[in-house]
């Protein structure tokens, strides 16, 4: 054949294909999700997401000190309290579990990681919405604001480095971003959840906070959907003060990390989240999948669709096989 190009002259070695390859995954880029759970004196386990724990303080601690050394960018802390109130008045106070993880993390990691907490009252409220109610029960954007700006501040005091605001109410970006600068916190940064979808894949997730929800989050989270409103999102959060935004979940979306990366002019971040972490677990687990090459690739793929960090319970040991690619001891 008379062939003029050949395509397959850039696959022919492992050295020509790392030669040319386009994306590449790094612990710097990765965030890994952690549960702190109020009281525990051991890890437990969740059993809808085999080999994520809710934390002890303790074992937190240590798994900070890992995540340090295997030099992943960002530690994410949710907290999981034992009591909860209509208002989740445990997400504000300084002795609730979330405040406490992140004085007792960065006072363990310093600078060496960035600390971030997740911002968002479900854990904490009753009736496990991300707001506080109306007389009617519908969740109260406004009063939600209030609340966030509030627990930003406390946040920021206990060594958080970036506070990740995860509710979806509108406005929330402007008043925590106002709060913390009013407070002298000018240096914390805010990761937006800016295009965050009202996904089926949160499902573990809701077991792994002891979630109280009942009904659904679709007044606040985005329709599956849509595509155009997350261009509205995204230009609100970056005229309210947001310094990274994020797209999430990530693998059903992917279509959605490539439309806010190519119009984001601040660093986009995507969540692999617990629905995604536990499809890929279950099906290694009966082995119609090899585990480690699926999970490489899954965080590949939202690396390439444009994400420039990742959000993912596999961080730990994506990070483990990157150093042992690299010849990193
Ligand atoms: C809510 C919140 C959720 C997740 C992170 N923050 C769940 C939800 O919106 O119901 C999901 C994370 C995951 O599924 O891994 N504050």
């Amino acid at each position: 054949m008379d062939l003029p190009y050949r395509p397959r002259r850039l696959r022919t070695s492992p050295i020509m294909r790392a030669h040319v390859r386009e994306t590449h995954l790094h612990p710097s880029q990765l965030i890994l999700p952690v549960f702190v759970r109020e009281g525990a004196q051991e890890p437990r386990a969740i059993s809808s997401m085999p080999g994520v724990v809710q934390h002890s303080m303790d074992s937190l601690k240590h798994a900070a000190t890992e995540a340090v050394e295997l030099g992943l960018g960002g530690f994410m802390i949710f907290g999981v309290p034992t009591t909860l109130d209509a208002t989740g008045s445990g997400l504000v106070a300084e002795d609730g579990v979330l405040n406490q993880a992140l004085c007792a993390v960065r006072a363990e990691v310093g600078d060496d990681i960035l600390v971030m907490a997740d911002l968002c009252l479900d854990e904490f409220t009753d009736h496990g919405h991300c707001g506080v109610l109306d007389d009617r029960g519908r969740v109260d954007n406004d009063a939600t604001l209030a609340l966030y700006a509030q627990a930003a501040v406390a946040q920021a005091e206990a060594g958080a480095h970036v506070l990740g605001p995860s509710g979806m109410m509108d406005g929330q970006v402007g008043v925590i971003r106002t709060a913390l600068d009013e407070a002298g916190f000018i240096d914390t940064s805010v990761l937006a959840y800016s295009v965050k979808y009202a996904s089926a894949f949160y499902g573990p997730f809701r077991e792994a906070v002891d979630s109280s929800l009942t009904g659904d989050r679709k007044t606040y989270q985005m329709d599956p959907a849509n595509r155009r409103e997350a261009m509205r999102e995204l230009e609100l959060d970056l005229d309210e003060g947001a310094d990274m935004v994020m797209v999430k979940p990530a693998m059903s979306y992917l279509d959605m990390v490539r439309e806010v990366a190519d119009h984001s002019p601040v660093p986009v971040s995507a969540y692999q989240i617990s629905g995604e972490y536990s499809m890929i677990q279950a099906a290694a687990a009966n082995g119609w999948i090899d585990r480690r090459a699926a999970i490489q690739e899954s965080l590949l793929s939202i690396r390439r669709a444009g994400a420039d960090t990742v959000l993912t319970y596999f961080a730990t040991e994506a990070a483990r096989w990157w150093r042992e690619e690299n010849g990193v001891a």
